[in-house]
């Protein structure tokens, strides 16, 4: 996700700036830029690519002032170029703002303030900002008062919806730096002379350690000598500072000890992000109408990887609630399948970076077969979404760790998405069902907040069975991906032997590797196959397996005797549990390579996006 950083204090802001940004650059971006308030004026800088392009055009222009802001972007509105990044300025050139988040009602207020003869030179949603605060300013009457940026900030607050985190710079107030936290992370860094606001810790470590952690709706006013921070209320809050022990590398990964780690707990925020696009966006992002989507018969998955068994929960998804015929396949082998091209077919690759070689190779196969293609992806202006005709963003921010968690869970819900919106555009859901499908996938992101909180019991778990050199995962149905995807999650972490099974299949063949001790992860929630799956647990239990239950609350109560140990996950929505049931997985693979001493975030021979054959 973006970066900010911002400075104000008595020296230079440049290298605050420049070195706040590379520390940030961990985050993933693509473009970066500087504002500097030199004698009431701005400078503004910007360079597509590395920081080092940034720094290098920096040195040529050479601002300097104590007051300045800077960004590192990673593309959600508009495509990767210098246009688009930021800082974003308004008409008068005098306001810059610098944002990480989306400015949901963005395009409605463009509309609004472009009628009204503003200019805009980007295609992002964080320009609407700038103008905003231009016209709130000349809301302020008195042109001396101190606090009309302040005021003109707060009215603009109340225009803009979504999740944001916002700084800003007007040219006339050097000395001043306004910071806006809702549901985006700002941080300010409280230093001698010398303030700091950012997304995050690491960009101002090495300067100070006394941090403020703004809540949502919170305003931080920065000036050289002290920061006022303003509540929701409209009055100052007091927040206590907090002294950070951290090292640089822990304060980039939030205080966790991994990425990976970071990135299972992203995933309720993750969730939300991807929810708020998935509410409004999928039909005019398809590009077909009610006619267009009516007349699709098939449907073609490709993906790999972890990617992949997000494509196989899809197909449960899209069959079910659109009745719509699909295939799932991996790019590796769709590209040299004898594909029957059939007319009305939607091919749909699923991808976090955008720049698997497969799937792009797979996705020119559909194109030339004549079928419609939609990237579902995490990384715009990649160049998966440059070869589709149509993008749903994952949103779910950089991931890091080459073990891919919160882009899977992300990916997963943006299926169900597409399953539940095409069953209401196909006819195949009546309104009342597709109301409840959808009031169950705004309670997502809640039961994620929850079921994170299981950390402690698998952690605990693990202790028992980390040592076991074979592993097995089982589940049927919409699970059976999932048990999948947890036995990928825990062989690239901790190189451990570990397959994944339809529950209905270990008699035909699998249950042979069941020895005594072997640990047996089997996801059962309370469903329609919870009985079948209760059997299973017999049949390995028999022949002297660990059995791991991962159930429901209702299902623990019949579970509890017949497997060895319960993980009792939070009920979500029938389809979405799926989605609930990986975290605990995804904790397992996680604390058993911990136990076994591996590098979780780099696991040896992996590369996080494999861009050849
Ligand atoms: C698993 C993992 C890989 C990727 C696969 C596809 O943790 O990271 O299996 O899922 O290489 O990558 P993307 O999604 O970038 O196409």
């Amino acid at each position: 996700m973006c970066g900010i950083i911002g400075y104000v204090g008595n020296n230079n802001s440049v290298p605050y700036i420049i070195d706040g940004l590379k520390k940030l650059e961990y985050r993933g971006y693509d473009s970066a830029g500087i504002s500097i308030i030199q004698d009431g004026s701005l400078v503004t800088v910007r360079a597509v690519g590395k920081v080092a392009e940034l720094e290098k055009a920096a040195l040529i222009a050479n601002p300097k002032g104590g007051t300045g802001i800077g960004h590192t972007r990673w593309a959600t509105h508009g495509k990767p170029s210098e246009e688009n990044s930021h800082p974003h300025t308004d008409c008068t050139g005098d306001i810059v703002v610098v944002h990480n988040g989306i400015i949901e009602n963005y395009l409605t207020l463009r509309a609004k303030l472009e009628s009204r003869g503003h200019r805009f030179k980007s295609e992002t949603d964080t320009e609407v900002i700038a103008h905003l605060i231009e016209e709130n300013l000349l809301h302020v009457r008195a042109s001396n008062d101190p606090d009309r940026l302040l005021k003109a900030v707060q009215k603009t607050n109340k225009e803009i919806s979504g999740a944001f985190a916002y700084g800003v710079l007007w040219a006339r107030t050097p000395g001043l730096l306004i910071g806006v936290k809702n549901q985006s992370p700002m941080v300010v860094g409280l230093g001698k002379n010398e303030n700091f606001l950012a997304s995050d810790v690491p960009a101002f470590l090495k300067h100070t350690n006394k941090v403020l952690f703004l809540e949502d709706g919170e305003i931080a006013v920065l000036h050289v000598d002290g920061v006022t921070v303003i509540g929701k209320d409209g009055k100052e809050a007091k927040p206590k500072p907090v002294k950070i022990s951290w090292d640089q590398q822990t304060a980039e990964k939030g205080g966790y000890e991994h990425f990976m780690l970071k990135e299972i707990y992203d995933q309720p925020q993750a969730i939300e992000d991807t929810l708020r696009t998935a509410r409004t966006d999928f039909g005019k992002i398809l590009g077909l109408d009610t006619e267009g989507i009516r007349k699709l018969r098939n449907i073609h998955i490709i993906a790999c990887g972890t990617a992949y068994h997000a494509g196989l929960v899809g197909k449960y998804y899209i069959e079910q609630l659109a009745g719509i015929p699909v295939s799932v396949d991996l790019a590796s082998e769709y590209k040299y399948r004898s594909v029957p091209q059939l007319p009305h077919t939607l091919a749909v690759a699923i991808s976090q970076s955008g720049e698997t070689a497969d799937t792009i190779g797979a996705v020119k196969k559909a194109q030339s077969l004549g079928f419609r293609t939609l990237a579902v992806c995490n990384v715009l202006g990649s160049t998966l979404t440059r070869t589709c005709d149509s993008t749903f963003f994952t949103h779910c921010g950089p991931e890091i760790s080459v073990a891919s968690t919160k882009a899977f869970t992300s990916q997963i819900t943006s299926m169900y998405a597409l399953a539940v919106f095409l069953g209401q555009a196909n006819g195949n859901l009546s309104k009342t069902v597709f109301d409840k499908l959808y009031k169950e996938l705004l309670t997502l992101s809640k039961s994620m907040s929850e079921v994170v909180k299981l950390e402690y019991d698998v952690r605990h778990l693990t202790r028992k069975i980390y040592k076991a050199d074979r592993f097995i995962f089982l589940g049927r149905n919409v699970n059976f991906p999932i048990a999948l995807e947890g036995a990928l999650k825990l062989k690239e972490v901790s190189y451990r032997s570990a397959e994944g099974f339809a529950a209905g299949e270990i008699k035909h063949g699998p249950i042979s590797v069941i020895d005594k001790g072997t640990p047996v992860i089997m996801i059962m929630p309370h469903d329609a196959l919870f009985e079948k799956m209760l059997s299973a647990c017999q049949e390995c239990r028999a022949r002297g397996a660990f059995v791991v239950a991962v159930t429901t609350k209702a299902g623990a109560k019949q579970a509890r005797g017949v497997a060895d140990k319960l993980i009792i996950v939070p009920q979500a929505g029938e389809f979405l549990q799926p989605v609930i049931n990986v975290v605990p997985l995804q904790f397992l693979a996680y604390w058993i390579a911990k136990r076994l001493g591996c590098d979780i975030d780099q696991p040896r021979n992996l590369a996080k996006s494999v861009t050849v054959e």
